[in-house]
């Protein structure tokens, strides 16, 4: 199976409009490997029955660039949220009195609302309640950075697919039924990351959960590529890089598929290479990849900076020796 081959064009660019919904729509970016196909088919065996899915997994693994596939797939208008720990159950569904809270995540209702009256009606009209009034995809990203009792409001949206609206019952509108076209995808990092809850397990146990990984190394040569629009070898040689550092030190999960991107990305724009010998390249690696994270020291010291050289080293290396060997028969057959 050859890669590019592999490569088809697929959605994902996300364009907002004036009604705060997301309309994700085709993305040539997207990159389209087996890994990625069969990711995005579980999913969407469980969305076509009707389950609700949540992609949980380190930072930098595709969580929500898969989210956001999904939903174009469903071809319903999508309703974003991001997690946040001043959450709390009336924000998800709106509320329709006493408006306190001193921070709002959205910058269109920042720039929009100027009084507490017209506050008010737009929180009641919330949007996991347009998305369960009318059947459209919610992506809740980073669902775990609100609290727990924020998101409580979802258990009964994913099991008796009915919202319930307290604040709403005198005016005989107390719940409301989730349309049928309703679906919701979330993901989440790990529970050690900062600023995220420990989940609560009656949400979990509503949801099924894909627990995703870095990807593999077909896929992130493709995604180098396709972001940053550099050649094949110089992509498998930052890939290369990368996966080997990603080995080093007590976190496992750094650097991500970002730094391959932003590599890729800053080289291209210099009219650089990822060639050893390249001094752009060089300091451009030192830059991106020598992260806080990856402590690695002796007295005191960072080994960070000289593990990089040795890496870049030893992949380029590799790397030529690989490509000669692999055009040899090629040559010798012309
Ligand atoms: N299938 C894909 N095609 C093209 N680019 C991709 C694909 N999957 C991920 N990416 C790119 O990889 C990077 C990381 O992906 P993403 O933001 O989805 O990760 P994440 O798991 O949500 O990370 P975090 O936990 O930090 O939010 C992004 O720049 C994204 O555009
Ligand atoms: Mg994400």
């Amino acid at each position: 199976m050859g890669g590019m081959e592999n490569i088809e064009a697929l959605q994902s660019e996300i364009i907002t409009n004036d009604d705060d919904n997301v309309v994700p729509e085709a993305s040539e970016e997207f990159v389209y490997t087996s890994h990625v196909r069969s990711l995005t088919e579980r999913a969407m065996a469980y969305l076509n029955v009707g389950y609700s899915v949540h992609f949980a997994g380190a930072a930098g693994t595709g969580k929500t660039t898969l989210a956001f596939h999904l939903a174009a797939e469903l071809e319903r208008p999508v309703i974003l949220i991001h997690g946040d720990d001043e959450f709390g159950s009336s924000d998800l569904v709106g509320r329709d009195s006493g408006y306190r809270k001193s921070k709002l995540i959205d910058n269109y209702i920042h720039s929009v609302v100027r009084t507490e009256e017209e506050m008010r009606s737009l929180w009641v009209d919330n949007r996991l309640t347009t998305a369960c009034r009318d059947g459209f995809t919610l992506i809740y990203d980073e669902f775990t950075r609100s609290r727990p009792e924020a998101n409580n409001v979802l258990l009964s949206i994913l099991e008796e697919k009915i919202l319930n609206l307290p604040s709403m019952r005198r005016t005989g509108e107390g719940y409301l039924e989730v349309h049928p076209a309703f679906r919701a995808i979330f993901t989440s990092n790990p529970e050690e990351y900062a600023g995220v809850h420990k989940t609560q397990d009656a949400l979990l146990d509503r949801l099924i959960t894909i627990n995703v990984d870095h990807y593999d190394r077909e896929t992130e040569i493709q995604i180098t590529i396709s972001k940053s629009g550099i050649s094949r070898s110089e992509a498998e040689t930052i890939v290369d890089i990368v996966r080997e550092l990603r080995m080093v030190g007590v976190n496992n999960h750094r650097p991500t598929i970002r730094a391959c991107i932003a590599i890729g990305k800053v080289i291209s724009h210099l009219g650089a290479h990822a060639y050893e010998n390249d001094p752009i390249f060089l300091w451009v690696c030192q830059d991106v990849l020598n992260t806080e994270t990856a402590k690695v020291t002796r007295s005191g010291q960072s080994l960070m900076p000289e593990k990089i050289k040795e890496v870049i080293r030893k992949v380029c290396k590799q790397n030529k020796s690989g490509r000669k060997a692999a055009i040899r028969p090629v040559m010798e057959s012309v």
